[in-house]
Order: structure tokens, then C-alpha cells, then sequence
């Protein structure tokens, strides 16, 4: 079936792989990526795909309302697959605005084009606004989010997603906009970002830098490959009823020194390094203000539902990420270079 679709956030993290699977998988389909390359943007992470036909970008600030529109105008889109946003807690913490403008804002922009747009195509219309079990706040030792949790975001980057979250049902109650809404747990695997811990963890040991844990790195999460992340938003994209809300997870839950410590044995073997060493780069520095201590979910719902489970274990997920970030230097060295050393100076210069 021809559809024209929009994915908003195609340059980053996730948002490549998304866009690199639905380019791919559905030839039939008009792609737009729109995105703004803010310092997470980065259009090299598709450069296997962007000279498809089904593929499009376009350089567009969702805060920009009349952009929006005009690219609305454009391409009269059947559907959204949102995920442009701030994404950093640790960026939310020092500069809330950003993720006002855009995690707020910039899904109002998005919702409002989408309910005024006729589409082209005769598709089913759905909105997807992809979010973060962030929303539902912090655990203690025990317990899962599931989709009734209610929301008890606590740091500005998780009040951010929650109010968008809120902002995108809200159309959906008033305006009968069908939207649905997944939240994923924390995602890893190549193309992100080195201003999060596993890819951070991996440059700094690679580079022989200490690799700082906040507080005693006893927080804890769950890790979910991207490109299951990736799997499971096709399938509720496809099959995910209108109104619903998903919970992504990997069912995969690390103390972060653990995974640290992990990660450690991962690059001395794979470095040829003598096993252990790269543990006396674990420095434990000043936690992060607020910082959440447990994040689990349960994710049955999606499994059972819609049939979707993560297809790959975390010791192999972890082999290829750091495989390759390993094989891909010139890609990290390109963004470790400029903004990259301001940040992390700034961040840990006097931790
Ligand atoms: P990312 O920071 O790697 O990428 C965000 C992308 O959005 C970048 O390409 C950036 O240029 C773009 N963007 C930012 N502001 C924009 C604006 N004003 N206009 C247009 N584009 C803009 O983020 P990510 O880790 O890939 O996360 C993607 C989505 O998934 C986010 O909505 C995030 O909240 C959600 N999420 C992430 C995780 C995770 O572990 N990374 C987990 C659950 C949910
Ligand atoms: P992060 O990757 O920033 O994801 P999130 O805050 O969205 O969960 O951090 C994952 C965990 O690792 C979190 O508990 C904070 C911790 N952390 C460190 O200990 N050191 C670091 O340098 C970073 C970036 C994170």
C-alpha cells in the first residue's frame, strides 16, 4: 500500500535505525525524515540508505511552527512516527529550556499540522508518539511500570516526555486524532551518542580515560538493543490499536557498576588489553541531582498483544555494539570532536 509517512528525528539515535528498517522493508512507502541535526543529529549515520527513492530529508525545526505547517503542505502525511526530542537528563538538568521548546512544544507543532493536514493516501491515519518509561518516575527494589503506572516524572527531561505524552492524548480526547504511544525503556547499540554511559564507557576506555559513575553505581536499568526498540515500533506502527499505549523493554535489568564492570572485560579482550585493567579507570564522582534509582518494565502487554519480543540477548547485543564503535572511529571521532569536548568538559572537568 502507498503510504507517505513522516519520522521526525531520522538523524539520531534510534530515529536512524527506524528509518534505515522502514526504508528498507517498505519500498511502497514515501519516507520523510524531518530533523533539525541538533549535536545528536548527525546525517551520516544514513548514508547507506539516504540515496533511496522511498527516502526524503528534510531540515526542519518542529519548534518552528510555520515550517511545520509548509512541510505538512508538502507531503499531506497519513502518518507520524515521532521521536525529534531532547534526550539527555544530564543535558535536561543544566538547560531545561531546550527540552520545553522541543519535547513541548514541538509535539503540539506536530499534533496540531497532523489533525489540519487531508492526506494523500487512503491509509488508516495514526500519530505515534514514542516516549520513555522515564514518565512513570523511579522504582525501589521491586515492581515493574506497566501502561496503568501513573506518570511521576521526576527529573525536566521526564516531565518534558510526560507532558508531551499528555499533550498527545489530549488530541487524541478532543480532536479524535488516533494516535498511539510506546514507552522503552533504555536503549544501546551503534549510532549513539557518546554523552550516554555505554557508549560513553566504551570512548573512554578505548581512549584510556577515566569513566566516571555517579554516586556508588547502584542505580539501575534496563537495557534494550535499538534495533528490537526499532522492531517493536514497527509492529505497534502497523498493529497497535488506536489509543493504546505500549511498554517497550528488554526484561534485561544492570546496576550500573555492574554493567560498567562488564563492559570492562568486554574492551580489555576485545583490546588485547591484561584482563582487568581497564577497571582502574572506574572513578565513582558526584551523583546526578535527583537522580532515579530503578527503572523496570514489564512489557507483556506488546508481547502478548501484538506478538513482538526482543530478539536479541544482551551479551550479543553488547559484542556488536561494541564491535562497532570499535570498527567505526572515524564516526567518533567526527562527533567527539568540537561541542563533544565542551560538554564533557563542562559535565566532568571538575567532578
Ligand atoms: P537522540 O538525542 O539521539 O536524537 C534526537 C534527534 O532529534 C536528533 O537527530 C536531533 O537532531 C533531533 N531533534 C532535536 N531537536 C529537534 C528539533 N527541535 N526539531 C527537529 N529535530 C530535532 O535521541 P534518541 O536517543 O534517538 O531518542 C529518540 C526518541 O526516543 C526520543 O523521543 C526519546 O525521548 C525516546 N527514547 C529514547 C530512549 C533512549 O534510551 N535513547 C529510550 C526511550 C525513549
Ligand atoms: P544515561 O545513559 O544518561 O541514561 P538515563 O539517565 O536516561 O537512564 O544513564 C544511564 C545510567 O548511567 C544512569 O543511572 C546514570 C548513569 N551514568 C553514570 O553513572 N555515568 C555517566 O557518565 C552517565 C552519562 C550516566
Amino acid at each position: 500500500m502507498k503510504r507517505t509517512i513522516l519520522i521526525t528525528g531520522g538523524a539520531g539515535f534510534i530515529g536512524s535505525h527506524v528509518i534505515r528498517r522502514f526504508v528498507k522493508k517498505y519500498s511502497d512507502y514515501t519516507i520523510v525524515n524531518a530533523d533539525n541535526l541538533t549535536y545528536a543529529g548527525n546525517l551520516g549515520n544514513l548514508t547507506d540508505i539516504d540515496r533511496e527513492p522511498n527516502y526524503k530529508f528534510r531540515k526542519v525545526d518542529i519548534v518552528d511552527k510555520k515550517a511545520v505547517s509548509a512541510l505538512f503542505d508538502e507531503f499531506r502525511f497519513d502518518g507520524v512516527i515521532h521521536l525529534a526530542a531532547e534526550s539527555h537528563v544530564d543535558r535536561s538538568i543544566t538547560s531545561p529550556d531546550e527540552f520545553i521548546l522541543t519535547n513541548i512544544l514541538g509535539t503540539v507543532n506536530l499534533l496540531a499540522a497532523f489533525r489540519d493536514v487531508k492526506p494523500e493516501s487512503d491509509a488508516a491515519r495514526l500519530f505515534y508518539h514514542i516516549s520513555t518509561d522515564e514518565v512513570y518516575g523511579s522504582l525501589e527494589h521491586g515492581g515493574f511500570f506497566t501502561e496503568q503506572t501513573p506518570y511521576d516524572p521526576r527529573s525536566p527531561y521526564s516531565a518534558s516526555k510526560a507532558s508531551s505524552d499528555h499533550m498527545v492524548r489530549a488530541f487524541g480526547n478532543t480532536y479524535k486524532l488516533p494516535f498511539v504511544i510506546s514507552n522503552c525503556s533504555n536503549n544501546y547499540g551503534p549510532n549513539q551518542f557518546p554523552e550516554k554511559l555505554i557508549p560513553l564507557t566504551i570512548n573512554n576506555i578505548k581512549s584510556k580515560r577515566q569513566i566516571p559513575v555517579y554516586g556508588k553505581g547502584e542505580n539501575i536499568r534496563d537495557w534494550l538493543y535499538v534495533e528490537d526498540h526499532a522492531a517493536a515500533i514497527d509492529v505497534i506502527f502497523h498493529k497497535g490499536n488506536p489509543g493504546e499505549t505500549y511498554n517497550v523493554g528488554g526484561d534485561n535489568e544492570w546496576k550500573n557498576i555492574d554493567l560498567v564492570r562488564l563492559m570492562c572485560s568486554i574492551m580489555d579482550r576485545k583490546l588485547g588489553r591484561n584482563a582487568g585493567s581497564s577497571e582502574n579507570l572506574i572513578t565513582f564522582v558526584t551523583d546526578r541531582a535527583g537522580h532515579d534509582l530503578r527503572y523496570a518494565i514489564d512489557s507483556s502487554k506488546l508481547q502478548k498483544e501484538l506478538g513482538w519480543k526482543p530478539s536479541v540477548t544482551f551479551e550479543q547485543g553488547m559484542e556488536m555494539t561494541v564491535d562497532w564503535y570499535l570498527a567505526n572511529e572515524k564516526w567518533l571521532a567526527t562527533i567527539i570532536s568540537g561541542d563533544y569536548s565542551k560538554y564533557y568538559e563542562e559535565m566532568y572537568g571538575n567532578r
